[in-house]
């Protein structure tokens, strides 16, 4: 099925208010939850919070009292929708099992984008940031079994893989050179636009929920890797956000923000499995054709223009959820030895010049050791070997991929070497695991 959303009416503004049993209803399941189901549960309260801080935003910057009051309308619903989505995590999902599911989620969904990325530059950007989270899925793994006792699978139900890549020492960038050249907002298409704002959501909330929950557990080492890996989603949001044209007014922005919500709810009632969420995902598409109506009704009015200049006359899909383990395996055979060129190209490492700015970075946030780091030695030395779920092929490869992935320049004093992972690939895990 595909609709023109300016041609749907969806549920008026004024009819969106519901009661506190609605706003807040029964979590789901965390032993039964399909992984699919949670990652879309994460993404969509990454959606919301940028809707609703957006609009504060706009207000903010906005003199006009018959647009505030619109604005400050549908601002409390996607507040609201926030509440409804965020709060269906349960409460016994430890903190680390949802870092999981919003790793799976990055790495997932940005597959899912690069592959359906129509600008070459937006695509070759969504696979460097791609690489970057299938690291922090494989440092966070660890903990989450130190910590927790799970194994990776337990949330990842075996669609995403578990497995060292471009490590995460060297996410960490002088952040002036992650800005990339933005797209043309006269010629990008709209699948490029909300491919965009549907990734920034994410990552942003991915930075957020790291921010806000790292310091809940007592581990100092822990503490620290959430803090190292917090900033590297700084870097991404900082990385994707430029890609937007910031020429876009703030009414076509308003425009893309509902047109984004309207695509990625449509795409989640879509896939959706389970019962309940399959319903607020319905109804939250109605809110959304609802909102969007307001936005394309405000530009026409303040800007004489055309809605479907700016976002078409299709929906797209940007958040479709499905095993990506072949596309991020490729990726990262090619691609690990990518890196930024200091421009707003990318280049490998060896041909960085030695004065890089990145190297810089690196040298004083890693100078007294990567907790990422640290992370491998302490399963290592609790285990003797870390936690990877990869077929065996992708599993032996560990120390060549370190040996091309890791910059020889600028390492943290406490690195893994190639020698130790060669040590830890012979090592078997007990059948207990
Ligand atoms: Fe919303
Ligand atoms: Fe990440
Ligand atoms: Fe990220
Ligand atoms: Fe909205």
């Amino acid at each position: 099925m595909t609709f023109n959303p300016l041609e749907e009416k969806g549920i008026p503004v004024e009819k969106q208010l519901r009661s506190w049993q609605k706003i807040v209803q029964r979590p789901f399941d965390k032993h039964s939850v399909d992984c699919y189901s949670r990652t879309r549960q994460i993404l969509m309260n990454g959606i919301e919070v940028e809707a609703w801080n957006f609009k504060h935003n706009f207000a903010r910057n906005c003199a006009d009292p018959e647009v505030k009051k619109l604005i400050a309308l549908s601002r409390r619903i996607e507040d609201m929708q926030q509440t409804t989505v965020n709060w269906m995590t349960p409460a016994c999902q430890t903190v680390l099992e949802t870092t999981l599911g919003y790793e799976q989620v990055a790495v997932d969904l940005t597959a899912w984008l690069a592959q359906n990325e129509p600008d070459d530059y937006v695509k070759e950007t969504f696979n460097f940031g791609l690489l970057e989270d299938f690291d922090h899925l494989y440092r966070y793994s660890q903990w989450a079994y130190m910590m927790d006792g799970i194994l990776p699978d337990n949330i990842l139900q075996g669609m995403t893989d578990v497995v060292i890549s471009r490590p995460t020492q060297n996410h960490h960038n002088d952040n002036s050179i992650r800005l990339r050249t933005h797209y043309d907002r006269t010629t990008a298409s709209p699948q490029t636009k909300v491919n965009i704002y549907t990734l920034v959501s994410g990552e942003q909330q991915t930075h957020n929920f790291y921010a806000e929950h790292g310091m809940m557990y007592a581990n100092d080492d822990l503490r620290r890797t959430y803090g190292e890996i917090c900033d590297v989603e700084e870097e991404h949001v900082t990385m994707y956000e430029s890609l937007i044209d910031p020429e876009e007014t703030p009414f076509e922005k308003l425009l893309l923000h509902e047109f984004t919500e309207v695509c990625t709810y449509y795409n989640c009632y879509k896939d959706e499995v389970d019962d309940q969420l399959k319903q607020i995902w319905e109804e939250f598409l109605a809110f959304e054709l609802g909102h969007l109506q307001v936005a394309a009704d405000l530009l026409k009015k303040h800007e004489k223009r055309d809605p479907e200049e700016i976002i078409g006359t299709k929906i797209v899909l940007p958040c479709h959820f499905e095993t990506q383990k072949e596309y991020v395996t490729n990726i990262l055979e090619n691609e690990i030895d990518k890196r930024l060129d200091g421009g707003t190209g990318y280049t490998t490492i060896d041909k960085l010049p030695d004065n890089w700015a990145s190297y810089d970075a690196q040298e004083i946030v890693n100078g007294d050791g990567a907790y990422t780091e640290q992370t491998i030695r302490l399963i290592k030395s609790s285990l003797g070997t870390d936690i990877v779920t990869a077929d065996n092929k992708l599993h032996k490869k560990q120390p060549e991929l370190l040996k091309r992935g890791l910059e020889e320049k600028a390492q943290a004093p406490n690195t893994v070497s190639v020698e130790e992972y060669e040590e830890m690939g012979k090592v078997k895990i007990e059948a207990s695991l």
